[in-house]
């Protein structure tokens, strides 16, 4: 379907020092955007005076479990119980803080999220299929960011290390969601895979398809920034496992 991510393609050094900013604005925009998408779906409810569905429950508690690990408190908690939530407060463990130090490190300097016209439309596209009425489009919108950001890590990790000379394990970002064996990734597939199979009926399940395929080739993401577009991820086994339940 698509082939391998364009942070897998040789960049220059000068190419991956301007596409650190952008990658670090939207890391940072994201777990915002995750959680604030659910606020258009409850005043629907409202203004209406309905009850939320069931499919607003579903891609809810997903988006919630995401910003809970995007800003760190899921890795914490898991770590040290519910004693570990007044850390919590230490905001340097969210992921975009990660990536900053790492960054900083790179670049020998503070590196300052860079919020380019690109980087903004995207994140307003991203925005808008996520916060949709329609579950359908809601759920390709999280199924395809989710697979989208592990295939662009994955790259960018590889690429970084290879231009700066530096160990994978050394960069915190990146052995986060990288590194070493990950044990959450078989039951995140199976959350995904079950999301899937809940809110998208068999008869949608080409109109997920071809919502899936419009986020990667709307060429608004970042990686189409002087990069090849249709950045997507199909090779995964998340992905596998969402068309074996289609
Ligand atoms: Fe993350």
């Amino acid at each position: 379907m698509f082939g391998p991510h364009p942070f897998a393609a040789a960049m220059s050094k000068d190419q991956i020092v301007s596409l650190i900013p952008e990658y670090l604005a939207m890391s940072q925009a994201f777990p915002y955007l995750r959680a604030g998408s659910q606020k258009d779906l409850v005043f629907a409810a409202m203004h209406t005076n309905r009850d939320l569905p069931r499919h607003v429950e579903l891609t809810s508690v997903v988006a919630n479990f995401i910003c809970w690990d995007e800003t760190g408190g899921h890795s914490r908690v898991l770590r040290a119980g519910n004693a570990a939530l007044p850390d919590i407060l230490a905001t340097e463990q969210f992921h975009s803080n990660l990536f900053r130090k790492d960054a900083s490190r790179l670049l020998g300097g503070a590196v300052k999220p860079n919020y380019s016209p690109t980087t903004k439309r995207y994140l307003h596209s991203l925005y808008a299929g996520l916060s949709s009425k329609d579950p359908v489009v809601r759920c390709a919108y999280m199924v395809a960011f989710e697979l989208h950001a592990a295939e662009m890590i994955q790259s960018l990790s590889a690429t970084v290390v290879e231009t700066f000379d530096v160990e994978a394990d050394d960069l915190e970002y990146f052995r986060v969601h990288v590194g070493g064996e990950d044990p959450a990734e078989k039951y995140h597939e199976e959350m995904t895979s079950r999301l899937v199979g809940e809110i998208v009926p068999a008869d949608s399940s080409s109109r997920f398809f071809d919502e899936f395929g419009g986020t990667a080739s709307s060429g608004a993401g970042i990686c189409s920034q002087g990069f090849p577009s249709k950045a997507m991820v199909p090779r995964s086994a998340t992905m596998a496992a969402v068309i074996v339940v289609l």
